[in-house]
This record gives structure tokens, C-alpha cells and sequence, in this order.
């Protein structure tokens, strides 16, 4: 039946040569489809004589048996070929490259807390904290700041309703980082030197004062400690954070609850195409940088010490306006509006370290 033989041979070679699913299944619906050559063979079965029946029957039978499973086995080609493809061109890449420059950078107030940190750890001072969340013995009665002082009303303090009093004591943000000094004399024994920088909140707004501000507070108790102690540690503090030697200091006498005497302290500028630049050995002008004095012995008292065995000085320094005065910004309310030019202006590299060594604001 050479008929049969050469169907299976065209059909084997169609279906071996459809290059897709749908190719295929044209060669499948030519051979197997209700009009199929391999259907109406099939078909022509019926017409048969019982002997030409047991003859051909079988043939017919394998022919569309082989071309089924011809057609199956091309079938599970294409569609792994077709699989294969679509992976290849649907692989996504997870390893995506890091952008190029790092997109963060330090803010300059927490850049000049490094700096400190780093000024002062290096004269055998440590880094202090204490609560935002103050209450008024803190904040105020230990530092010889009783109930009815002025300076109380001085301070624009942000208090905390009544019913926020913990052990009768009444709750506020804190206005200054001296709590931080009674916090660690009632905490730890003499000898102390400490900074403790942090947040601090006043009342208060405009182009030099924003509600929220940022000071450094400083403190040393020892014994025999005196004046001549306080001066030498700003002067070498305020020449290393400005990194340079020509730097004059002025105190003038003034008054702080905390401490007796009590000294501001002024540090000497030099106009530059009329800008002022801190620094210079003879100073065209003063710009006040901090508040200063000797612990006073109520203070000292209060935190449970003998101040006839106990001395120290204490000073307290706006960290935004250090920032302002190095690194030449003039709105501090641009220190805080989180707008992402000045960020990017202004910030500093993460990995650029402070290091006493490299220039504290490298
Ligand atoms: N606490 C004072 C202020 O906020 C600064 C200061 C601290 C003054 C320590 C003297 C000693 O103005």
C-alpha cells in the first residue's frame, strides 16, 4: 500500500517541518480534522469487505497512531523551544548598580556635634545625655533657679499641662542642655568632665530663633578647678572647630543662675569683602558664642556634693549658630525646613569622619 506510505512520509516531513504551533495545527486538522486525509481513510473502513478490512484496517490504524504521536512529540518541541524563548527574553536583571554618588549626607548640625565630640574626647571629655522631656527641678530648681526667679519667665519655657506632673514635679521641654549637668552630678562622682549636646526648646521664632534649636553644654567638676581652667579649655576648643590659631576670645562679665562669676563669651571677627570671618589676631569686631562661668555652690549642693571639696566651670554653646558661623549659612530656619537643595548644599558626605587630625570639618 505505497498510497499509505507515502502519506505517512508527507505528513512525517509536515509536521517535522512546521515551524510553529499554529503550522502545526494545520498539519494536524489536514491529516486528523473532520475532512483529514487520515479521517477519511478511516472512514473508507465502513465500505470495506470484511478481508480487505483485516488488511488495510491495521495500516490505516498505525498510520494515524504514528501521526498522532508525531504530532504530540512536535508539539512538546515547540512549546519548550517556545518556553525557552520566552525566558530568555523576560530575565530581569535584580542586581541593579548603586547610584553612581550616594544620595544621602549629614546634616550640618549633626556634622558639628562629630566635631565636638571629637574636639573634646580628645581633652579626656565624654559625651552626655539627658531627656528632652524635662521636669522643673531639672531644668531649673537645681540649677539655682527657684519658683518665683525671673529667670524662670525668661526662658519662653513650653510647659506641659498639670496633669503631666510626675512626683509633684512639673513637666516641660527642656530650654537649655544645663539639666544635663545636674543629671550627671547626681549620677556619677567627681571627677567629671562631660559635653552633652542636644535639642532644646523655647517659645520663640524668627530669623535667629527657631522653636526647636540645638546647644552643647559643657561641664567639669574636680577639685581645685578655677577660671583660668574654663578660659584655657574655649579657647582651645574654639580654635580647633574654627581650625585656626589666630583666634582672640573676650569674656565679659554677666549673670546666669548656675554659675558665679558668670562670663559671655565673645570670639573676635575680621571683615572680608564685608563678611565676617571668625578669627584674626586683631579683631575688626565681637560676636557672642556662648554663655560660661564656675558652677555655683548651690548648684553643686543640690546635686548632693560638698562644694568646698568640689569646684568646676560650666558653659553652654548654641550648636546652629557654630554651624552658621563656620560653614556660612545666614537663615537658621533653612536648618530645619528639610528642603532637599539646601540639604545637598550644605550637608556632608556620610563617610567624611571628623578627625582631629584631617581638620575636624574636612
Ligand atoms: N544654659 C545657658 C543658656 O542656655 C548657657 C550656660 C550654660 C551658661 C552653662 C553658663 C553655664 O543660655
Amino acid at each position: 500500500m505505497t498510497d499509505l506510505d507515502q502519506m505517512q512520509q508527507e505528513l512525517s516531513a509536515a509536521i517535522a517541518a512546521a515551524p510553529g504551533l499554529d503550522a502545526l495545527d494545520a498539519v494536524r486538522v489536514r491529516a486528523l480534522g473532520k475532512q483529514g486525509q487520515v479521517t477519511a481513510l478511516l472512514k473508507s473502513l465502513g465500505g470495506m469487505t470484511p478481508d480487505e478490512r483485516q488488511t488495510a484496517g491495521p495500516r490505516i490504524h498505525a498510520l494515524r497512531e504514528g501521526v498522532t504521536a508525531a504530532l504530540a512529540d512536535r508539539k512538546a518541541a515547540l512549546e519548550a523551544a517556545a518556553l525557552e524563548a520566552q525566558l530568555a527574553s523576560e530575565t530581569l536583571d535584580l542586581t541593579l548598580p548603586a547610584p553612581a554618588a550616594p544620595m544621602g549626607s549629614v546634616h550640618p548640625v549633626s556634622q558639628v556635634m562629630d566635631e565636638l565630640a571629637e574636639i573634646f574626647a580628645d581633652l579626656g571629655f565624654s559625651v552626655a545625655t539627658g531627656p528632652e522631656i524635662e521636669d522643673d527641678w531639672h531644668n531649673f530648681t537645681a540649677l539655682n533657679i527657684p519658683e518665683s526667679h525671673p529667670a524662670r519667665a525668661m526662658h519662653d519655657t513650653f510647659y506641659f499641662p498639670d496633669d503631666a506632673a510626675r512626683d509633684g514635679r512639673r513637666m516641660l521641654l527642656r530650654t537649655h542642655t544645663s539639666p544635663v549637668q545636674i543629671r550627671t552630678m547626681t549620677s556619677q562622682p567627681p571627677p567629671i568632665r562631660i559635653i552633652a549636646p542636644g535639642r532644646t526648646y523655647r517659645s520663640d521664632s524668627d530669623a535667629t530663633h527657631t522653636p526647636m534649636f540645638h546647644q552643647v553644654e559643657g561641664l567639669v567638676i574636680d577639685r581645685g578647678i578655677h577660671l583660668g581652667h574654663l578660659k584655657w579649655t574655649l579657647e582651645t576648643f574654639v580654635k580647633a572647630y574654627f581650625e585656626r590659631d589666630d583666634i582672640v576670645l573676650r569674656m565679659r562679665p554677666s549673670y546666669f543662675p548656675f554659675t558665679e562669676p558668670s562670663a559671655e563669651v565673645d570670639v573676635g571677627y575680621t571683615l572680608d569683602k564685608g563678611r565676617r570671618v571668625v578669627g584674626g589676631a586683631e579683631p575688626d569686631g565681637w560676636m557672642e558664642i556662648l554663655g560660661s562661668g564656675m558652677v555655683h555652690p548651690n548648684v553643686i549642693a543640690a546635686c548632693g556634693l560638698d562644694p568646698d571639696e568640689w569646684q568646676g566651670f560650666a558653659f553652654g554653646c548654641g550648636i546652629d549658630r557654630l554651624a552658621m558661623l563656620k560653614y556660612g549659612m545666614d537663615d537658621l530656619r533653612a536648618f530645619f525646613d528639610g528642603d532637599l537643595r539646601w540639604l545637598r548644599h550644605y550637608g556632608f558626605a556620610a563617610l567624611d569622619v571628623p578627625t582631629l587630625s584631617g581638620g575636624v570639618g574636612a
